[in-house]
Formats: C-alpha cells, sequence, structure tokens
C-alpha cells in the first residue's frame, strides 16, 4: 500500500445554512462536522492532513488544533483552487491523496478504506466516490458511456436536463495519485455556470491526458449526505444518532426509545444501563452499568457511576458515585461530587460541592460551595448561604451531622462532626462537634389574643 494524504475543503462560508457559523463548524452529536471528518483519517492511518481554511479559518483551527496542518484560500474560488492551496504542503510526495469535503460528517474510514483499495487496485490516477441518491437535487452528477465507464462529473447548475435525471452523485470525495493531482489541477479553467475553478473537471483532464479514472459507487448512500443547509444538518445528524444508538444497544444498554435518545459520538455507558426516551446524554459523559436514567433528563460533561438513579434530573460537569440517586428535578451543577450512596431528592441543587457516601440531601435544598462529609441528613429546605454579593464562600459540615428543616448555613462556617442544627436556624457561627446549635428566636405564645381583636 502507498502512503496515504488527504486534503480537507474547509474553507467555504456556507451561505446556505444561514448562519453565522462557518458551515464545518456546526454541531453534529456534539462536535463540529470538520471533527467528524478528521476523526475518520486519523482512523484510516493518514500521514498528514491538510486542511484548506478560509472563511473562519481561525475558528476551525481553534476546533482542530494541531490535528492537522492548515493552508489558508484566501478568496474562495472553488473546490478546483481550493486543493491546490495543498500544493506547497503535498506536491512531488509519492502516494494517494485523498480530497474531501468539511460539510460530509457521515463518511466512515471502512468506506474511505474501500474508495483507496478499489482506487489503488485498478491503477487508476482520480476515483470518485458515488452514491446513488433517490433525490439528485444539489449534487453534480455523475456521467458514465454505455459501458458504464466514468466520462465526467457535471455540476447541477451546468447540467442538461437528461443529465438532471441521473441518479448517481459525487460525493466530493475523491482518491488521487497525488502527483497526478497537482499536475492536472493546473490546466483547470473556470468557464462554468458559476465562474469557479471545479474540482470535477479534472475528471476529464485527466481523461484527455489518457489516464485511468473511475467513479466507485458506495453501498450505503445515506453516508455520502453534503450538509449545505438546516435540513440537512437535521437528517444527518438523525443518522448519526441512530449509528451510536446502535453501538450503545449492541454493548448492551437498554435504549427505551432510540428515536428520542440523544446520544453524543464521545459519550459511554456500561450494561444493563437503561436509557428511557427524552433523554439527552452530552458531551464527554460517562455513565457507568446497572443505571437507570429517566426521561427527562439532560446530563452533559459528567461522570455516574455504577447502579445510578437518575430521574428527570439535569446534571453537568458533575460526578455521581455508585449507587446513588438523584432527582426527580434535581440540578447537579459544576463541580457537585457526590460520593456512594449519595441521596439526591427533589428540587435540589448542588454546585461546587463535595458529598460524602451515605449523606441525604432529600428536599428543597441548595449546597453551593460546601464540603459534606459521610451519613449526613440534611433537612427540607436547607440553604448553603454562600454568596455576599460580592465573594463566594465555602462551609463544611461534619460526618453524621443533622441539619434542622429550613437551617440557612451563612457561609463561612464549620459544622462538626455530629452536631446538630434546630429546624429553622440562621448558623452564622461554627457549631462544634456533637453540640445542638439553635439560633432561631424564642417562641412566645400571646394568651386568649384572639379576643383583644374587634368582631371576636
Ligand atoms: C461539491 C461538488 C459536487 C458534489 C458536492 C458533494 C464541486 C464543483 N462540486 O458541490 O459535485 O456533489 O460537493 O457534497 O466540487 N470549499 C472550499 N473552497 C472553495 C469552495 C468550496 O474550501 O473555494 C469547500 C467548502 O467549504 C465545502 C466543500 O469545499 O466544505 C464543498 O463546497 P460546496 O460549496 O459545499 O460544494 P457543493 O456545491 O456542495
Ligand atoms: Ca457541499
Amino acid at each position: 500500500m502507498l502512503e496515504k494524504f488527504a486534503i480537507v475543503l474547509a474553507a467555504g462560508q456556507g451561505t446556505r445554512m444561514k448562519s453565522k457559523l462557518y458551515k464545518v463548524l456546526h454541531p453534529i452529536c456534539g462536535q463540529a462536522m470538520v471533527e467528524h471528518v478528521v476523526d475518520q483519517l486519523e482512523a484510516l492511518g493518514v500521514s498528514e492532513i491538510v486542511t484548506v481554511v478560509g472563511h473562519g479559518a481561525e475558528m476551525v483551527e481553534e476546533v482542530l488544533g494541531d490535528r492537522v496542518s492548515y493552508t489558508l484560500q484566501e478568496e474562495q474560488l472553488g473546490t478546483a483552487h481550493a486543493v491546490m492551496q495543498a500544493r506547497g504542503a503535498l506536491e512531488g510526495k509519492e502516494g494517494t491523496t485523498l480530497v474531501i469535503c468539511g460539510d460530509t460528517p457521515l463518511l466512515t474510514d471502512d468506506t474511505l478504506q474501500q474508495l483507496i483499495t478499489y482506487h489503488e487496485s485498478i491503477h487508476s490516477k482520480a476515483t470518485v466516490l458515488t452514491s446513488i441518491e433517490p433525490d439528485p437535487t444539489g449534487y453534480g452528477r455523475i456521467i458514465r458511456n454505455e459501458q458504464g465507464v466514468l466520462e465526467r462529473i457535471v455540476e447541477q447548475k451546468d447540467a442538461e436536463t437528461t443529465e438532471l435525471a441521473i441518479k448517481e452523485v459525487n460525493t466530493g470525495t475523491y482518491c488521487f495519485d497525488n502527483k497526478e493531482l497537482f499536475e492536472a489541477l493546473e490546466t483547470i479553467g473556470n468557464e462554468n455556470a458559476q465562474g469557479e475553478f471545479y474540482l470535477t473537471d479534472i475528471i476529464e483532464v485527466l481523461k484527455v491526458k489518457g489516464k485511468v479514472v473511475a467513479g466507485y459507487a458506495m453501498p450505503d448512500a445515506r453516508e455520502g449526505l453534503g450538509v449545505n443547509d438546516r435540513v440537512a444538518l437535521a437528517k444527518a445528524r438523525k443518522v448519526m444518532q441512530e449509528r451510536i444508538n446502535h453501538r450503545l444497544m449492541v454493548n448492551g444498554v437498554t435504549l427505551v426509545d432510540p428515536q428520542t435518545t440523544y446520544v453524543d459520538v464521545k459519550v459511554e455507558v456500561g450494561p444493563d444501563t437503561v436509557i428511557e426516551g427524552n433523554v439527552s446524554l452530552l458531551g464527554t459523559t460517562k455513565i457507568g452499568s446497572d443505571c437507570l436514567i429517566t426521561s427527562g433528563s439532560r446530563i452533559s460533561d459528567s461522570t455516574i457511576g455504577d447502579s445510578v438513579t437518575v430521574t428527570q434530573s439535569v446534571i453537568e460537569q458533575a460526578t455521581l458515585d455508585n449507587g446513588g440517586d438523584c432527582g426527580p428535578f434535581a440540578h447537579l451543577r459544576t463541580n457537585a461530587s457526590l460520593g456512594e450512596n449519595v441521596h439526591v431528592g427533589n428540587f435540589v441543587e448542588v454546585k461546587n460541592a463535595t458529598v460524602g457516601k451515605d449523606t441525604k440531601v432529600g428536599h428543597l435544598t441548595y449546597v453551593g460551595d460546601a464540603d459534606l462529609g459521610r451519613e449526613i441528613n440534611i433537612g427540607c429546605g436547607t440553604i448553603f448561604v454562600n454568596y455576599d454579593g460580592v465573594n463566594k464562600h465555602r462551609s463544611t459540615v461534619g460526618d453524621g451531622a443533622f441539619i434542622g428543616c429550613d437551617t440557612s448555613i451563612i457561609a463561612p462556617v464549620t459544622i462538626g462532626k455530629g452536631a446538630f442544627t434546630a429546624a429553622g436556624s440562621v448558623i452564622t457561627k461554627d457549631v462544634p462537634e456533637k453540640a445542638l446549635a439553635i439560633a432561631r428566636a424564642r417562641q412566645e405564645n400571646k394568651e386568649k389574643y384572639a379576643n383583644r381583636l374587634p368582631h371576636k
């Protein structure tokens, strides 16, 4: 096998997206389209990936980092002109070069490998990856002669009526003999409906020179989807979602309703976990085995252990250890870290706090900027008052403490191990170990008070 190179075309604005965001940066299942493309190229073992950037160059470079090298296309004069920008990086090298668009996120490394294998097996100089589309609108059409041999590619805007009826289309992905590619590019002109330098014209250029060119039709046409507008974006997301969900299910995860389970590509879930419909698992979320995640939950960038139940809750950048549970309607926010078997009940918010093993925070509570030990009971309506309007302060509660209902804990304070707070207390000072803090007005009863009122 020859050395492999790749050129990713990502310089276009993507006008048809009608967006402030550059097209190739639109996310699908948790990452930009162009990241999906680069993932597949990396899986192929390409030795060099050159990305052609233009519109939004800085943002594309920020997203892809040093996974690829870059070349700037200052003016977007067409796909052939774009590929030409990689000349400095690749010209003269011996090998096979894949050209792929940043807006075809569904192509897999398997398909790309099939394309390369076919290309090399027939000693082709240019092989275009094609697909059969029931609705070919918008794509370049593949023109073959009676023997089925590839003749040329014609763009939608330049096609005649008979050509428009052709269902075999150009996916915008090609394999080239690297040296032939850069030689042939020199001779491509821009006499066409859009006045652009079309990469597709390279097929005719090479044919005239008597070189072997070919079209390779891929088995699953859906992979070739080029995302030019939001309608295609939604279609691509759906296909990607089906793939991700299929992978989870064959690995032992029960998805009660896969159609409405939204899982990002980097998410991991362990076997025997059950995920109900209308759940979103986003970003870098990891979920262990034997968990239950019920409808309406949205979990992003969080780590959840084994045997955890999440009931209709929102979890962001938080950690839940084995055997815990939260919800319904809990909100675990950034740096909430719950230990083993912690129970967080309804209408509880936890932020930037650690909660020790076996501690219970059952109802209507805010835990912010606090460190809670083990086996604590936090009564209903407790508030960790962490913010004085300027600064945030931290509080600590020791193991085995019992915090009465409706306690306000005005940070910074430390409540000792095994201490108690009386219900309704406003705690402003530290509470020693095993002490009971009562910080509320004593009750006073006004006898026969009602008799003093008129009409009573
Ligand atoms: C292109 C193909 C078409 C194919 C389709 C598949 C050409 C002339 N047409 O059309 O045959 O069916 O892809 O999806 O090649 N780009 C640049 N610089 C440019 C122009 C484009 O980097 O000057 C990039 C874009 O960012 C995009 C890709 O090339 O990622 C394709 O460009 P786009 O305008 O989407 O081409 P299509 O009209 O879809
Ligand atoms: Ca396109």
